[in-house]
């Protein structure tokens, strides 16, 4: 058996080899007998009714069993609350092919079903559909008219508050600035498209391999829609390979194929285009005006921070956009509205820090505008407004180590040799300049139940339904175990993605680290004790007489502390029980404890994003040379796999910066760039060096393991970082992202 490993141990991936091999598979790879392949017919109006749909010329085509629209589909619930799922949103959620409305551009109008993709994706191009439409609006300028404060609240959310009189300091400020600021649509690109297998078992089973980050949700989603008994509902989703929130939500891929598998009561696969994967959730647009006032130090006296994002007509889709701000810098007098503005569009939904990633970003923009202002150092100027408390609740935090992680950031990247005034660092023909921002993003826990199983061979099962999305879960959860009952890595295999394991909720809001490792730990030690009573029946009394208090575990053995003569094998144990395992069950959720806590003080990680870009001042191309991220997020479980997710996190970052972004045609109301040709993300050639760190920053109280989660801190803020840069090299200052070549010339 190899070694233990512990927490805090760099291992690689436990899941790389099923990886690189392919014997891992995802939504669309799973194997069925007899399985039917479904194709999306999407609609062309982003607004109106159906009048006529025309099949004959498909189901004619040889090979195409079924076209499914609303018109012939099997009967489905009425109620919304039936389609509701763990992390909705106030409103009516959507409901595929199940009336002639047409609610947005693209929104799945028909199902054509073949014996081979081939026949089904011929015989959606014969689909022939006429629409009434009406007009529709998708520019975010128009919906304005009609933004409004959300009412009813979704999980997670709350409204900014205001303290002081920040219009009042505003207007008395020795120093101000105030403007405009904009973040386009980003669309989720994640490398597997949203895909189902559904594979009809027959009896009223079905088996549901899908793209999700929770398959619990799916799994009650279409018990609860299509009147299955939940436990004949069972989702897989084993391997993700990526989702950054768009899979958090039960997407209509799953709905058709499981509503094609029901009509036809045979398997059949949904997998959506690249373009389609443009026609569900994405990142709102959002504008946030943001008005800053200090006096001739450069000390803050005023924040007014107002933003909107848009949401569809159908539901309520809100963020926490303008409180980071708030909550990250020291002044008396500050205030925020938020409001969301209905488009016609389909609903927007959580993309990798929703809220942060475009707030915080947009707000450090401002910031950096401040401190020049002030003719302050952008830094200096961070530091001078530097709170040790959540200044927006007015609560301690758990821990926030931002300080240091601006120093060992700013030492890293050498920002003590900056020059201050824009344009004046070059490299050759190229300007050089560096900029910096902050992250911030929330450090929570959710009740999550893991099963661990010890059998008589020495294998270790540890089981949780959460999903390992890319980010690690799979190895971090392995090294919890293995700490926790000192065994090797070798003989340790965590089960995960399954609606059948131990409850979690959806893997998302960078908590399943967290929270899925409390629960691993606490289900570890309630097998050790297990295994100790176990020993204490053996005969041969391999430990003496000794309390549960007086012994150790040590490399798959239980023994009395400090004495290696007194010992047993684990394995052992489970062979005196005469039984081939010994399991034990646990769930971890924040207790009264962690209730007082949490209302006492705030839990967040953060970050510091120092920049280098290079710019060639005569066609405007800029180069992101150089990034230093010093990260304050607790207890890092693996460095290795944390140092991967910010990178993605930067790399994502540096996409909203330059790339990302989803272009409307309004006359359409159709997004238009819906392919990789000219929605641009990040590629290896505009990624250049980034440097992670992880400033210490111990904390008992945030979390059991004191692990705070790195799955969205990456993405905060660095776009700003870069965009400071930028300014720092350029002298232009771009308020709209991403900063593109026209925008610069
Ligand atoms: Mo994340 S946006 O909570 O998957």
């Amino acid at each position: 058996m190899t070694a233990s490993v512990h927490i805090g141990d760099a291992i690689s991936r436990v899941d790389g080899l099923a990886k690189v091999t392919g014997a891992a598979r995802y939504a669309a790879e799973h194997p069925v007998p007899g399985l039917l392949y479904g194709w999306v017919v999407s609609s062309a109006i982003a607004k109106g009714r159906i009048s006529a749909i025309h099949d004959a010329a498909a189901r004619a085509l040889p090979g195409v069993v079924d076209v499914i629209t609303h018109e012939n589909r099997p009967h489905v619930a009425w109620l919304d609350m039936s389609y509701d799922d763990q992390v909705s949103v106030p409103g009516s959620p959507f409901r595929g092919l199940y009336d002639d409305r047409i609610m947005f551009s693209l929104q799945p109008v028909a199902l054509v079903v073949g014996e081979t993709l081939e026949a089904a994706r011929d015989g959606a191009a014969l689909v022939g559909v006429e629409y009434e439409r009406e007009a529709h609006n998708t520019d975010i300028e128009v919906a304005l008219a009609e933004k409004y404060e959300p009412k009813r609240k979704r999980f997670g959310f709350s409204l900014p508050k205001s303290r002081g009189d920040a219009k009042k300091a505003l207007d008395a400020a020795a120093v101000t600035h105030s403007a405009r600021y904009h973040l386009p649509t980003h669309h989720h690109n994640p490398m597997e498209m949203h895909a189902a297998t559904v594979v009809w078992e027959g009896d009223g089973k079905i088996t549901v391999y899908d793209k999700t980050q929770g398959a619990q949700n799916v799994q009650k989603y279409l018990a609860s829609i299509f009147g299955f008994a939940k436990r004949n509902v069972r989702v897989l989703n084993p391997y993700v390979g990526g989702a950054f929130g768009s899979g958090l939500r039960p997407q209509y891929h799953v709905y058709l194929a499981t509503l094609a598998a029901k009509r036809l009561e045979r398997s059949v696969r949904v997998v959506l285009t690249r373009q389609q994967m443009f026609s569900h959730v994405h990142r709102p647009e959002a504008i946030q005006t943001i008005s800053l006032g200090a006096d001739a130090t450069g000390k803050l006296e005023a924040i007014v921070n107002d933003a909107t994002t848009v949401t569809s007509r159908f539901e309520h889709y809100m963020e926490v956009v303008c409180n980071w701000g708030l909550m990250n810098y020291a002044c008396e007098n500050a205030s925020g509205e938020y409001a969301i503005a209905p488009i016609d569009s389909y609903t927007p939904g959580d993309m990798r820090a929703p809220g942060a990633a475009t707030g915080m970003t947009l707000f450090e923009l401002a910031i950096d505008e401040m401190a020049y202002a002030a003719n302050v150092d952008p830094l200096a100027f961070r530091l001078l407004n530097y709170s040790d408390k959540d200044a927006m609740n007015d609560k301690p935090f758990t821990s926030k180590a931002l300080r240091e992680a601006y120093a060992e950031g700013a030492e890293r990247f050498g920002w003590s040799r900056r020059s201050s005034a824009p344009r004046s660092m070059r490299d050759g023909s190229e300007l050089v300049g560096w900029g910096v921002a902050t992250g911030m993003w929330d450090a929570l826990f959710m009740k999550t139940a893991a099963r661990v199983r010890l059998h008589a061979d020495g294998r270790l099962e540890v089981a949780s339904a959460t999903a390992d999305i890319g980010t690690g879960t799979y190895t971090v959860m392995t090294q919890v175990a293995s700490e926790s009952l000192a065994i090797g890595v070798d003989r340790i295999a965590v089960q995960l993605g399954d609606s059948e394991l131990p409850e979690a909720p959806v893997e998302g809001g960078s908590w399943a680290a967290a929270s899925t490792g409390a629960a691993v730990r606490l289900a570890c030690q309630a097998l050790a004790r297990k295994l100790f009573q176990q020993a204490t029946k053996m005969a041969a009394k391999p430990l003496g007489d000794v309390e549960f208090e007086g012994i150790e575990l040590c490399e798959g053995r239980m023994r009395v502390n400090g004495d290696a003569s007194r010992s047993v094998a684990l394995e052992d144990i489970v062979r005196a029980s005469g039984g081939p395992s010994i399991e034990a069950e646990e769930t971890a959720k924040p207790g009264p404890a962690d209730m007082l806590s949490m209302i006492r003080k705030a839990r967040n990680t953060h970050s510091a994003i120092f920049a280098e870009v290079k710019v060639d001042e005569e066609l405007g191309v800029v180069r992101v040379t150089r990034i230093v991220i010093a990260v304050a997020a607790g207890r890092i479980i693996n460095p290795k796999t944390a140092r991967s997710q910010i990178l993605g996190g930067v790399v994502m970052g540096i996409g909203m910066a330059l790339h990302e972004e989803t272009f409307v045609d309004h006359r359409l109301g159709r997004f238009m760039n819906h392919n990789f040709a000219e929605y641009h993300v990040s590629a290896n050639a505009d990624i250049h060096d980034i440097e992670v760190i992880f400033v210490t920053e111990p904390d008992a109280e945030v979390t059991p393991l004191g692990v705070k989660g790195i799955g969205e801190i990456g993405v905060v803020g660095t776009a700003a970082a870069v965009a400071n840069a930028i300014f720092h090299a350029t002298g232009k200052r771009v308020r709209s992202l991403p900063v593109t070549i026209d925008k610069l010339l």
